[in-house]
Order: C-alpha cells, then structure tokens, then sequence
C-alpha cells in the first residue's frame, strides 16, 4: 500500500482499491457530485454509495464530468432491505444501473443480513454476477454466523464483508474469519462519524507521526488489511484523509490503537435491527 491506487485482490481476481470515498448521508445533487469529482481529482477510484443513500444519480453524474475512463474506477452500491428477495433484488439493481448511469457495476452488496431473506438475495447477486453485470459481489453488516449460513451452500463466496470498524469496534473474531475465507473485509464509519477525533490516544500519535487523527485512523485500518471509505463534503478532508501512504504505524503504535477497543458500535447491531 504504497499510494491512493494500490489495490487489494478479490478471491476472483478483480483489484479494488484499498481506499474510496463514502457518500452516505450526502445530499443529492450538487452536494454530492462536487465531493464525487473532488475525490476522483485528488486521484480516488472508488466510490461506495447504496440505493437508500439516494445519491446514485448525482453519483453517476460526477463519474460523466469527471471524464476519467469507466475502466480505471470501483463503484460500489447495495440492494436495500425492503428490495431482498430474489426477483426484487435483480429489479432493484436495474433501478440502481439507471441511476448511476453505468454499463456494469464493480461491487453490489447486500446491504443488511434481512432474516429469512438474505439467502434469496444472495442468489440473485450470483445471478448478475454470472451475467457479467457486476465485477465482484459481497455483503455487508455480516457477523460470522451469517457469513456462515451464506457459506454452507452459496454457489460463489462473498468477496467483500463491509462492515462497522474503528479503532472503538475492532471486530477483530470477524476480521480473522473473513481472512480465513478469502473475504475482504471493509470499514464502514471509519471515523466513528467523527467521534474518535478528539481521543488522546490519538492524538497523541497524530502529534508524534505528523499526521491528523483521522489519518492516524485511516492508516491504522489499511495496516490491518482493511479496505477503508471515509465520507466527507468537504474538498480539504477528502484530500487530507486520503493523505496516508507516505507514513506506516509501527507494530507497537498499532496495538496500542488496538488498545481501545470497547466493541462499541455507533451503528445498528446487525444481529437486533428492525428496517
Ligand atoms: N454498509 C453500511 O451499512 C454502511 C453504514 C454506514 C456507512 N457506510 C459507508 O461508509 C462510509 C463512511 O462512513 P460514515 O459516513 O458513516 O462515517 P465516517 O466516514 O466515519 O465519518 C464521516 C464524518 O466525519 C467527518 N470527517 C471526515 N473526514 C474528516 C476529517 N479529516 N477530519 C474531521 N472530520 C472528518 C465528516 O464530516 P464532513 O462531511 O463535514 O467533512 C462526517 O461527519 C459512508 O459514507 C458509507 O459509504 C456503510
């Protein structure tokens, strides 16, 4: 990981890039495709929205005025809750195509492990995969038990698992189990919303490496091999945060991040959640 484009390979073989920009809770329209183009000008390729982030055209319009090749970027979106199901879902990823304006999709995701409906999800992301519509398929707010449900009789293995993890929710049973399963695992809040910016901990290491918190926090998740999505709608943070290739924590900075571990969600709980 040695600059913004370095990429991690899926256990199919498609290359996606260790870093991107999160538009969720970005307004539709010009507030989300200035930080879309703003990103992809400071060299980002990926980009992760969703369906219910209501943003996928204006995502889809920044990719067109960015004018940089469909080929060089990852662009992520997830089939909504109320969608899974397998019909559901292969009209809801249309609905989404339409949307983002694109040819194919490099990475669909389900969104939230929906009881009794996942599997029939997952059938239809293995059907759109095999139909060449979309590069990579995974799942997202996964715990092990639903990685392995998914498992015990998918026809292709998820290739990503994005999920909740900071330095407050270190995850680190479910890191493990997805190395294990040549699943990619993927950070969600990384910043814990900017909560953890004012951390001592962290701010002490921001102080000894030269660097901001949240960059002390984006480098830590690259270290420990997990993608990360930082979201922000502003042109110096989106700039500032992917600033984190030219410095490496070292072994035991790490673990003292690892130190601050309360498995502490600032999200729903994936295995108690209503919508
Ligand atoms: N799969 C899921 O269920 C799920 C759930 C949640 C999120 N996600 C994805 O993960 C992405 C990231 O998570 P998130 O948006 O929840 O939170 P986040 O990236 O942890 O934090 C974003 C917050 O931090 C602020 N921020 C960003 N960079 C900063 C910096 N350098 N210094 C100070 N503050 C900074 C942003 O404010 P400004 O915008 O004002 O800069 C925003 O308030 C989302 O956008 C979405 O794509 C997925």
């Amino acid at each position: 990981m040695k600059t913004l484009q370095d990429t991690t390979v899926l256990h199919n073989g498609i290359k996606m890039p260790w870093f991107g920009l999160g538009v969720f809770k970005v307004e539709e329209g010009q507030e989300v495709i200035n930080s879309v183009k703003w990103a992809i000008e400071a060299g980002y390729k990926s980009i992760d929205t969703a369906a219910i982030y209501k943003n996928e055209e204006g995502v889809g319009q920044a990719i067109k005025e960015a004018g940089v090749p469909r080929e060089e970027l990852f662009i992520t979106t997830k089939v909504w809750n109320k969608d899974q199901g397998y019909e559901s879902t292969l009209a809801a990823f249309e609905t989404s195509m339409e949307k983002l304006g694109l040819e194919y999709l490099d990475l669909y995701l389900v969104h939230w492990p929906v009881k009794g409906k996942y599997k029939e999800t997952w059938r239809a992301l293995e059907k759109l995969y095999k139909d060449g519509k979309v590069k990579a398929i995974g799942v997202s707010n996964f715990n092990v038990h639903h990685l392995e449900d998914i498992l015990a009789d998918c026809e292709i293995k998820p290739m990503v698992n994005q999920v909740e993890y900071h330095p407050r929710l270190a995850q680190k049973e479910l890191l493990l189990f997805c190395k294990d399963n040549g699943i990619q695992m993927e950070a969600w809040s990384p910043l814990m919303q900017g909560e953890l910016l004012d951390e001592p901990t962290l701010v002490e290491l921001a102080q000894k490496y030269g660097k901001s918190v949240a960059q002390i926090i984006l480098r830590w998740d690259l270290q420990n091999g997990v993608v990360t999505i930082p979201k922000s709608i502003k042109k110096h943070r989106i700039v500032e945060n992917a600033d984190i290739f030219d410095f490496e924590l070292s072994l035991e900075d790490m673990a003292k991040i690892d130190g601050l571990n309360e498995d502490r969600r600032i999200g729903p709980d994936p295995d108690n959640f209503d919508f």
